[in-house]
């Protein structure tokens, strides 16, 4: 199916970023690092970032380099000037925003989990499926070299047959009591807590390394129920989402998986590992050794785990960069997903991850949900 492209002259698209903290700070990298590193056909025009606090937001435009400062996301999505929303705001507001910006034609960048809820994920796949817009949801760890090269050497065979996905995602940063009450532990605006905001990235990358799951069984737990509101510390108030998710998931391919999400993993700041076992061989990734991927394969007597120093030329997206060797981070991940993003919008394809991933994984959480309220196991759909 083609897809509306934007038509500016000079190869150039419009771009409206919705939110100007964490994600936005880092969105705003990648719109800037895109251009001289990778010089993509269609160019992105930093053209306005948006935000409720007028004076923050117009500190962020210039920090960031943005043309522009709005407070109003509805008018700023409305602009005929305007050809790609991105929506890096909680995931409340992310069907309104993402569902008024399909319907104005714009191309629509998400950030994860794609909404709230499975209901409001549908929705939002139904509106830029209907106004033919092309769409892709921020699964950012996807475009890490050493994953893709992980995804390359399972698609190759070199493992055999997949029999476990084992993965973590841990941190660490609300072990404290007194750590307020943000809005990520609320379930109105966060939707959910270690399993929205984690749980769902370690679940994409086995959608996307492994296969579908088909049936979970979850676990979700809350270790502090009240922390101090962060406007009023005095006054303290319900944290109503899990501070850890775990699951055990069975996918289509007879792959077993066991997954966990914690912000209770004391000492563990940013821990994004997975391990795969096929009938062959195993891989090891860790967020915090981005550029690297363990392998282990039968070798006969000596075999053992290596390590592959994912930073050559010949990897995916390195050449981009710097000489072989000269070693990538985590910003740069959403560097490349704002490339394919940009590139899909000028060949009118879908990227992927696009908004029917978010779907798909937004019903396995949920389903993880509704095992860890049952204690039974749970279908997918
Ligand atoms: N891909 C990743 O690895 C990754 C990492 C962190 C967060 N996220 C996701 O990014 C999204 C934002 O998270 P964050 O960490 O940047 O949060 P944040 O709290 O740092 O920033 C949220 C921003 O949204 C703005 N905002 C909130 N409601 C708004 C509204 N109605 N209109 C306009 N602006 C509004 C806030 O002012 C703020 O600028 C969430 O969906 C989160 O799950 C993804």
């Amino acid at each position: 199916m083609s897809r509306r492209v934007p038509r500016r002259g000079g190869g150039e698209a419009n771009v409206a970023l919705i939110g100007y903290a964490f994600m936005g700070k880092a969105h705003s990298n990648a719109y800037r690092q895109v251009n001289p590193f990778f010089a993509p056909t269609l160019r992105p025009r930093m053209k306005v970032i948006c935000g409720r606090t007028p004076s923050a937001v117009r500190a962020a435009a210039r920090e960031y380099g943005w043309d522009e400062a709005a407070t109003d996301w509805q008018e700023v999505v409305a602009r005929k000037d305007i050809d790609i929303v991105d929506v890096s705001t909680p995931g409340d507001s992310h069907m309104e925003i993402a569902i008024a910006a399909a319907r104005a034609g714009k191309a629509v960048f998400c950030e994860k989990p794609l909404a709230n809820t499975v209901r409001d994920a549908e929705r939002m796949l139904a509106a830029v499926e209907k106004a033919g817009v092309v769409h892709m949801i921020c699964h950012n760890y996807r475009r890490a070299p050493a994953v893709m090269l992980a995804r390359q050497l399972i698609a190759e065979g070199q493992l055999g047959t997949i029999r476990h996905y084992r993965g973590t995602y841990l941190q660490d940063w609300i072990v404290d009591p007194a750590f307020p009450r943000v809005w990520r532990l609320v379930k109105s605006s966060a939707g959910s807590g270690s399993l929205g905001d984690i749980l769902s990235h370690t679940m994409d990358l086995s959608r996307y390394l492994v296969g579908e799951p088909v049936e979970v069984n979850g676990l979700l737990k809350t270790f502090i129920t009240e922390r101090p509101l962060p406007d009023d510390p005095a006054k303290k108030g319900a944290v109503d989402v899990d501070d850890a998710a775990l699951s055990l998931v069975r996918y289509d391919n007879g792959a077993v998986g066991y997954l966990e999400g914690t912000r209770f993993a004391t000492g563990r700041k940013n821990y994004n590992r997975f391990e795969i076992n096929g009938a062959k061989g195993s891989i090891v990734w860790d967020l915090e050794q981005l550029n690297e991927l363990q392998l282990y394969v039968e070798e006969g007597p000596n075999s053992g785990f290596r390590t592959i120093s994912v930073t050559d030329a010949k990897h995916p997206y390195v050449g981009a960069w710097w000489p072989s060797g000269h070693i990538i981070g985590y910003e740069h991940s959403f560097t490349h997903t704002v490339y394919d993003f940009l590139r899909a919008i000028g060949e009118q394809k879908l990227p992927s991850p696009s908004f029917e991933d978010g779907y798909k994984n937004q019903r396995v959480l949920d389903a993880i949900e509704r095992s860890a309220q049952d204690g039974k196991w749970v279908k997918i759909g």
